[in-house]
């Protein structure tokens, strides 16, 4: 029986929108129940009710801060009350903004807070549960291409997203160690997808971007055929000239490359 059957349980984090609520309709749509969590309340609470439309009685949310241990075990206490064990973590919650090297403390705290302790909150707050009820079960966590290649502009983002590869490759490591656990780890690295986080002012679509409906279906794909990287191969979205994602990055990007002087 594999994670992504009707009645099985996912917790999403970061799922009032973008990836993560794409991730969400996709269990639902193959008979899942799920619990969304985001910190945007009013945001999580109309994502539910449109998700429950089409999915009466399979959805729980509960707002959730993925940087407070607290606040994550509040989550899992809430997934566990309606759902029963859970099945799949998805480690979504996310953000991005600028940053430099030296300095930033408030960037450098926000962005590690959310991006890496969102994710070891996310751990340890469910994995002793799935290894104690010994079914098959699944972590995704998010990854970014930046975390890989380190591009110029946000240093704090880039260093998270390292981070939770490197957390990631431990954890596959420790799963490994647990006979007959059926536990598996993932990183999911998506391509520029259009999403509130990398929109900035525009409306429409960039031409290559990937949807997170087709993130949503990648992801899938790659927990069941059994991938440790499951990577959204890169689009046509050209990083140097894509304006809004400099404009979201620290501004200072030319061509790609670190500008020395203005
Ligand atoms: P998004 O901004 O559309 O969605 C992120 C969600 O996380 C929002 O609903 C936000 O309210 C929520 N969130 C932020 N801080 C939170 C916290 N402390 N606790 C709970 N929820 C919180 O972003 P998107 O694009 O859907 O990103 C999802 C994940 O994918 C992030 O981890 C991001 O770094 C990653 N990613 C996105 C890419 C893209 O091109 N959009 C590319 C590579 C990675």
């Amino acid at each position: 029986m594999g994670v992504f059957e009707e009645g099985r349980s996912a917790v999403i984090t970061g799922a009032a929108g973008g990836i993560g609520l794409a991730i969400a309709r996709a269990c639902l749509s193959r008979g899942m129940r799920v619990t969304i969590a985001d910190r945007d309340g009013e945001r999580l609470e109309r994502a539910a009710v449109a998700l429950s439309e089409a999915a009466p009685g399979r959805v729980a949310h509960a707002v959730c801060d993925v940087s407070d241990a607290a606040s994550v075990e509040g989550l899992r206490d809430a997934a566990l009350a309606m759902h029963g064990p859970v099945d799949l973590l998805v480690n979504n919650a996310g953000i991005g903004r600028a940053s430099k090297p030296w300095g930033d403390r408030a960037a450098w705290e926000a962005t590690l807070g959310v991006n890496l302790w969102g994710v070891v909150n996310g751990l340890g707050a469910f994995v002793p549960g799935m290894i104690e009820a010994k079914r098959e079960a699944a972590v995704v966590n998010l990854g970014s291409k930046q975390g890989i290649t380190n591009p110029p502009g946000n240093a704090a983002y880039n260093a998270s997203k390292a981070a939770v590869k490197a957390v990631t490759e431990q954890l596959a490591w420790e799963f490994r160690q647990i006979e007959r656990a059926r536990l598996s780890a993932h990183l999911l690295v998506p391509g520029f997808t259009f999403t509130g986080m990398t929109a900035g002012d525009a409306t429409e679509k960039p031409a290559g971007a990937w949807t997170p409906d087709q993130v949503a279906e990648r992801m899938i794909e790659g927990v069941e055929a059994g991938q440790f990287y499951i990577i959204c191969p890169d689009n046509e979205v050209d990083w140097a000239t894509d304006r809004k994602r400099i404009a979201w990055g620290a501004g200072d990007v030319t061509e790609g490359r670190p500008a020395l002087s203005r």
